[in-house]
């Protein structure tokens, strides 16, 4: 059996991982960070040309998106354009084409925030310094891009950053001081007839810039559809994929990491190389899916498994407790969703529900190959409760003919996030033997101002029978619930007491009720205390001599990413090793 095979080569390249990491130190001893802008290191204006010489003239120069919200540095204050981008600043949209601005507020630093006074500075600080805006017009081209990037990085001793769409929570596509290799613009679909020993069928092929709703709309036109996330702004080959990847359809076609046939890649080093089971890339195929985005290689495309597009039926819940409801009735109809989540999996069925005090909206359900009765069906437990509560609540229910349809009709529109972020993967065994605890957890973190989601989950098995470095805890998940505490748009630092309190009570609350458990990988507390264990569960060790192999210079870097505990960002935003 395929998976069985490559453990064993895993187990030889861990070992071998170990020995060449400790050659490694030798060499990079010496360099203890990263060279950082006005350095004496630091490329002069005719060496960042000449580089720009060697990329087709694609370096951009960051200049930050809110610089039209201030008198300095860049000359572009618009008062008009300043009040046009707050209003759209909390959309994706406004980010992901940008090749500088991260969609997770901290990791600006207020380098140019929008919202504050045109008087107040905006600089370049916490955002990359440069971009390659790596180009499709021609594939050798963009590989010629992504091998000059990694090489100008590696042997000027920069940091580089990968940059996607910028979706990132950790911030680990920007950085202060660094190069940025951006992909966004890598947009070829191809639908593809694949063979392979693992899998026969149609797939799509994604350069590495393309977003989810692209990818959806190019399967939905060949009469197909592919797993995506529930936001159609996220690429599809970057962090998402690469560290798991969620959403509306997941349950019953596996996670997105899961439907992957291979990945095309540029290593650190400069090789470009496929990765396939099978092949002798195949470890670094194991690690790219899953073990998280920016870290083992640049993907240059993936190709994922498509599948026949059928009916759907697709649903929302609207609850409000109002005042003159007890709080013991609104928390018991909440018991009973939650109470329903095994039912929903094993049907295939998605729900995605946000929890706060006296609100609770599940939205949207989307349920693959099902009917709306028997989807109705499966909430009628929780629509008893309803009926009898007294309290104020919306339920939707419809045939749909395809996903794009059902998708069009019940997602809503998804914002970059408005909070502080942590997350906890959470067992099916819970929710089937320890309601109680899970819900008393529930109400301890709603009542500290909070809100959580969470998504349902049934990704027990590989449906391709190939194995991959999914943290192995989804498997026997039910739900990923992300809290979410206040964010302070307007000042940076407030968040740190905020963000320490999800790190040393809110998260602690759901670890206690779920021990020896993970956390998404993606959708996470970026403090995370045993991160490694905690995000990447039994694989680190594997993960890490696979990174090692393919990125012997430790090139890639990202918060809580395999091997980042090798440097430490310094209080000027410097990355140096520890
Ligand atoms: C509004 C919103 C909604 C979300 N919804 C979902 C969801 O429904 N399901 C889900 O699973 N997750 C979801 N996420 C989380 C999402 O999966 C992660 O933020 C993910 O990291 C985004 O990947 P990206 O490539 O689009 O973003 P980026 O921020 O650009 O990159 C993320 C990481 O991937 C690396 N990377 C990007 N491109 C490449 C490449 N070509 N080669 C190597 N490394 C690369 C970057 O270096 C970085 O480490 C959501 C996030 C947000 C902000
Ligand atoms: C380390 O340095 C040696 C000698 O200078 C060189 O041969 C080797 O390739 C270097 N290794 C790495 C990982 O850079
Ligand atoms: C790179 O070269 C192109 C083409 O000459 C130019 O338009 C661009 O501004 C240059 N980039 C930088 C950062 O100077
Ligand atoms: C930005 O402007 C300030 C003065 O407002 C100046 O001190 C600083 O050096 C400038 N920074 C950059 C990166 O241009
Ligand atoms: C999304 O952002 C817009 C614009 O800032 C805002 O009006 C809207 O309420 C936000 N939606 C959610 C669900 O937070
Ligand atoms: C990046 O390249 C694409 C073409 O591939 C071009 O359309 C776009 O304007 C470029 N963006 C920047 C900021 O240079
Ligand atoms: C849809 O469900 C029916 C049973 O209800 C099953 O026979 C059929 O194979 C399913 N189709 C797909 C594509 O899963
Ligand atoms: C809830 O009440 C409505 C209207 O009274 C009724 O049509 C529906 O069947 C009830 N639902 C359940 C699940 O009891
Ligand atoms: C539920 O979906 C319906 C159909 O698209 C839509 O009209 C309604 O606004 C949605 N309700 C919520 C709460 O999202
Ligand atoms: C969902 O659950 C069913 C029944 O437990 C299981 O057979 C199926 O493989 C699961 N789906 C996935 C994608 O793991
Ligand atoms: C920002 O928040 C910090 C920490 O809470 C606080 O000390 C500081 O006074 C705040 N600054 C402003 C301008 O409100
Ligand atoms: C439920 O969880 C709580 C808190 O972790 C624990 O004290 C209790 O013993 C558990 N009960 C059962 C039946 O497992
Ligand atoms: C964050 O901003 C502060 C204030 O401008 C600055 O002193 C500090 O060096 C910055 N830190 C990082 C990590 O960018």
């Amino acid at each position: 059996m395929a998976s069985r095979t490559l453990w064993s080569l895993l187990m030889t390249i861990a070992a071998a991982g170990a020995a060449s990491a400790s050659a490694l130190t030798a060499n990079t001893s010496t360099i203890t960070c990263h060279c950082f802008p006005e350095d004496v290191c630091w490329p002069t204006a005719a060496e960042w040309a000449a580089f720009n010489t060697t990329v087709g003239g694609r370096l951009v120069a960051t200049v930050p998106i809110a610089s039209v919200c201030h008198y300095d540095n860049f000359t572009n204050y618009d008062a008009a354009a300043c009040a046009a981008l707050r209003d759209v600043w909390d959309y994706p949209q406004t980010h992901d084409g940008s090749s500088s601005s991260p969609m997770a507020q901290f990791f600006t630093n207020g380098s140019c925030n929008p919202f504050t006074a045109p008087s107040d500075p905006c600089v370049v600080g916490a955002l990359v310094a440069y971009a390659v805006n790596a180009s499709s017009s021609s594939r050798a081209e963009s590989i010629a891009d992504y091998r000059e990037t990694l090489k100008f990085a590696a042997t000027r001793n920069l940091r580089l950053v990968i940059r996607n769409t910028g979706h990132d929570y950790f911030g680990k596509s920007t950085g202060p001081g660094a190069l940025a290799l951006w992909t966004h613009h890598l947009k070829d679909v191809d639908v593809v007839d694949y063979t392979s020993s693992y899998y026969t069928g149609k797939a799509l092929h994604l350069g590495a810039g393309v977003e989810i709703h692209e990818a959806t709309q190019a399967a939905s036109a060949a009469g197909l559809l592919v797993v995506g996330g529930a936001c159609g702004t996220v690429g599809i080959a970057g962090g998402y994929t690469q560290g798991g990847g969620h959403g509306p359809l997941a349950s019953s076609f596996g996670l997105s990491a899961d439907n992957v046939l291979e990945w095309e890649v540029v290593t650190a080093e400069g090789a470009h190389v496929v990765a396939r089971p099978g092949t002798v890339y195949e470890d670094l195929y194991w690690a790219l899916s899953g073990g998280g985005g920016g870290t083992y290689a640049a993907v240059v495309s993936v190709t994922i498994r498509a599948h026949p597009d059928m009916r759907f039926a697709g649903a929302n819940l609207t609850i409000v407790q109002g005042s003159e409801v007890a709080d013991d009735v609104f928390w018991g109809v909440v018991q009973t969703f939650i109470e329903s989540a095994p039912l929903f999996a094993n049907l295939g069925v998605y729900t995605s529900f946000a929890l706060q005090e006296g609100i609770f909206v599940v939205s949207p359900i989307i349920a693959a190959n099902l009917s709306a009765a028997a989807l109705h069906s499966l909430f009628d437990p929780t629509l008893a409760a309803l009926n009898t509560s007294g309290m104020y609540f919306d339920f939707f229910v419809d045939n749909f003919a395809s996903y794009l349809d059902v998708y069009d009709a019940v997602e809503p529109t998804n914002n970059v996030t408005e909070y502080n972020i942590g997350g906890r993967l959470i067992p099916r065994s819970l929710v089937e033997t320890n309601l109680t605890a899970l819900m008393a957890t529930l109400q301890y973190i709603v009542a500290d101002g909070s809100g959580v989601s969470g998504i349902s989950v049934n990704v027990s098995s590989y449906p391709l029978d190939v194995a991959n470095s999914v943290n192995p805890v989804w498997r026997t998940s039910i739900y990923s619930f992300v809290i979410g505490s206040a964010l302070d748009q307007y000042n940076i630092s407030a968040n740190i007491p905020i963000q320490e309190k999800m790190t040393n009570d809110l998260v602690p609350a759901l670890e206690a009720i779920t021990p020896g458990g993970g956390a998404y990988v993606n959708e996470g507390d970026f403090r995370q205390p045993d991160f490694q264990q905690v995000f990447y569960g039994d694989n680190y060790n594997t993960l890490l001599a696979i990174k090692d192999k393919y990125d012997p210079k430790d090139l890639l870097y990202g918060l809580t990413a395999v091997g980042s505990e090798r440097w430490a960002s310094q209080s000027d935003g410097r990355l140096c090793r520890v």
